[in-house]
């Protein structure tokens, strides 16, 4: 079969297309698979989630709020087939991130060994994600270089906000449909080398993260990759005609309500795990409480969920 993600294969493009839009319009529960042990899934379980993820390439996992701790989440991504971390080249304790809003303390620092150790003196509360604040759309791990692309992440909810911090939800290769049919030209400028980069990140004079320079769309191993930020500072676009009707285009998409995104709030218990699809979270209220406060568990993998 030919790769539908080659311009110049309109015939295997169709068919890939056509399978695609079978599963579709669905809800967010057509995604929900319940896991009885997360650090023991079952070969049915497994079959379940894999189903999902091969459609949407995401699913909805819900387990028992208890048994979301590390090891057992380690252990369900390993049974996934994720091993390679994007913190560390095999899945331990340190690739694991505590997503919760960083209360404002001038001193609170990045802690090191939760994945943010590279981060040095920079603050959490610099960092969007580590606030109650909405955080546009993009794929994980945008800033990456090219050949430390993050190919799956998961994000499980042990607490939720007081009010907000909805996740949406696109999967990626329905955002590529959806701009291929409006004009190959935009995946064509999407897909090249220089369509995207990401200046450096200094802070106090020191190079914590090198520029990362790279497409939107590329194909990995046969599949459809996407590294993607929608915000307006510390990103630029290659500049020319196509590559701003491709950026607007896309950026069309997030508010077009035929695209099937899915809106959904985690609740306690609950997880995605996906081949990084493109994501959002609106803003929150959080509790005063800190152990009360909305808490998220993360990991990001180099590897895509391996479906065999
Ligand atoms: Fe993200």
């Amino acid at each position: 079969m030919d790769d539908p993600f080659d311009l110049s294969k309109n015939r295997a493009y169709s068919h890939w297309r056509a399978l695609k839009l079978r599963a579709y319009p669905c809800k967010i529960q057509d995604l929900h698979v319940h896991i009885g042990r997360l650090d023991r899934p079952s070969q049915a379980e497994l079959a379940a989630l894999k189903a999902r993820i091969d459609t949407f390439n995401m699913a909805l996992v819900e387990v028992d709020p208890d048994g979301i701790e590390t090891e057992a989440l380690l252990s369900f991504t390993r049974a996934l087939g994720l091993r390679r971390t994007d913190a560390n080249l095999f899945a331990d304790a340190s690739a694991f991130s505590r997503i919760a809003a960083a209360r404002a303390d001038p001193d609170d620092e990045a802690p090191v060994g939760s994945g943010h150790s590279l981060l040095g003196r920079a603050t959490l509360g610099d960092f969007v994600p580590y606030t109650n604040k909405p955080l546009s759309w993009h794929t994980d791990g945008y800033y990456n270089t090219p050949d430390q692309q993050v190919g799956a992440w998961c994000l499980f909810c042990v607490r939720a906000a007081r009010d907000g911090g909805e996740n949406g939800l696109l999967d990626h290769e329905m955002a590529y449909l959806q701009l291929r049919d409006e004009s190959p030209q935009h995946i064509a400028a999407l897909s090249h080398p220089q369509a995207l980069s990401i200046p450096a990140h200094v802070h106090d004079g020191r190079t914590l993260r090198a520029a990362s320079v790279g497409p939107v769309f590329s194909v990995r191993n046969g599949q459809l990759h996407m590294r993607y930020s929608a915000r307006a500072r510390h990103v630029l676009w290659r500049d020319t005609p196509d590559t701003h009707a491709a950026r607007a285009a896309l950026d069309r998409l997030f508010s077009r309500t035929d695209v099937f995104t899915f809106r959904y709030r985690l609740r306690p218990g609950e997880g995605l795990i996906s081949n990084n699809v493109l994501h959002c979270r609106a803003g929150f209220g959080d509790d005063e409480d800190p152990a009360k406060a909305r808490l998220l568990y993360r990991i990001r993998f180099l590897d895509r969920i391996a479906l065999d």
